[in-house]
């Protein structure tokens, strides 16, 4: 009798980590468990701030965790974004999302040009402007923006210049050192992408005492529940076996880049845990894509709903293991050809 042979599902649409989390991490947080009966954040989450404010470099007053940082960017833009927001796309797609959702005035300025992606804001608009993203490293293109760009930004506008670093881990480039300097200068990251917690949802903001005051009145007490708290305190113990992941997955991107290059595939530059490749037409995109799908390989298409402003004939990838990514090359070959 024949055997239905049922392949697992590879999901690579969501730029969350993809590898195991610490055997150790796991089990202390299964002995959290019985204390879910208490509120989380006893004290303002003081403990948690503090582990975060070393982590980063900063001070507990700098730092302000909440459910996720799309919840921060929600928070910021009911913050600051009431005269004016700027959004360089392509780009992660709750920026406008929140901006929608409050009602409030945006511009979308594309900073594409061919496969290049640069902050391309005008002096006037930044003048105008009462809060200004920049993703860095970009989602969806993956690329690093150059530090000077950020602080022309910083030096044409009084507005609030947020910048999010949900993936800093991957590139390690950071403006947190600038927060002393440019007091309209807010800072988003997230253990989402680099330490595993998506799920948990946990991420934070680092600006200064008057931001941050501000920032929080847009959110409740109990912000973060009571495993993220735990798990945000711990997880940073487990820095090192971190580290060695995001240097392995850096090594599988660049084969996977190089793999699709040899395809003929174009891909953006990326220093993040995914990579944009161009298949040059919405039609030959969507057949890659449902392709895929069927061989349970799941891609995230520019059609989607993660990101604004990008044109339809992209697929991203999540970068999973060498494994996962080479049976998506080969795939590719196999369709492509
Ligand atoms: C650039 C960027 N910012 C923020 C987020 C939201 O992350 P979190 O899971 O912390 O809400 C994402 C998630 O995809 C993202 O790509």
């Amino acid at each position: 009798m024949s055997k239905e042979v049922i392949k697992e599902e590879i999901h690579l649409e969501h730029s969350s980590l993809r590898y195991p989390l610490p055997e150790g991490l796991l089990k202390e947080l299964a002995m959290e468990l019985p204390s879910i009966n208490e509120y989380p954040g006893g004290g303002e989450y003081r403990l948690l701030r503090t582990e975060l404010a070393r982590y980063t470099g900063t001070s507990c007053g700098s730092v302000l965790p909440a459910n996720g940082s799309d919840e921060i960017i929600e928070a910021v833009t009911r913050a600051f974004g009431k005269k004016l927001i700027l959004i360089p796309v392509p780009t992660f797609s709750q920026y406008e999302v929140s901006a929608d959702r409050n009602g409030f005035a945006k511009k979308l300025v594309n900073s594409l040009k061919g496969c290049n992606y640069q902050l391309d804001y005008t002096a006037d608009d930044l003048k105008k402007a009462s809060l200004v993203w920049i993703c860095n490293p970009n989602n969806p293109t993956g690329n690093v923006i150059p530090r000077k760009d950020i602080i022309k930004v910083l030096h044409l506008t009084s507005g609030i210049v947020a910048v999010d670093e949900c993936n800093y881990e991957y590139a390690g480039e950071t403006v947190v050192d600038l927060l002393g300097q440019y007091p309209h200068l807010v800072i988003c990251r997230s253990f989402s992408k680099n330490f595993g917690l998506a799920g948990l949802r946990l991420g934070f903001a680092l600006s200064s005492l008057k931001n941050i005051h501000e920032i929080a009145g847009y959110l409740q007490v109990f912000r973060v529940n009571k495993m993220a708290e735990t798990a945000g305190i711990k997880v940073l113990k487990y820095l090192d076996y971190f580290q060695e992941i995001w240097q392995e997955i850096a090594l599988v991107r660049e084969n996977f880049v190089s793999g699709l290059r040899d395809l003929g595939v174009k891909t953006f530059t990326s220093r993040t845990n995914f990579v944009l490749a161009d298949f040059i037409t919405e039609e030959n995109t969507r057949r890659v894509c449902q392709y895929l799908q069927s061989e349970n390989i799941f891609s995230c298409p520019s059609w989607g709903e993660e990101c604004t402003g990008l044109e339809k004939h992209y697929l991203r990838f999540t970068i999973g293991t060498n494994k996962e990514m080479n049976l998506v090359l080969e795939l590719l070959a196999g369709i492509l050809k």
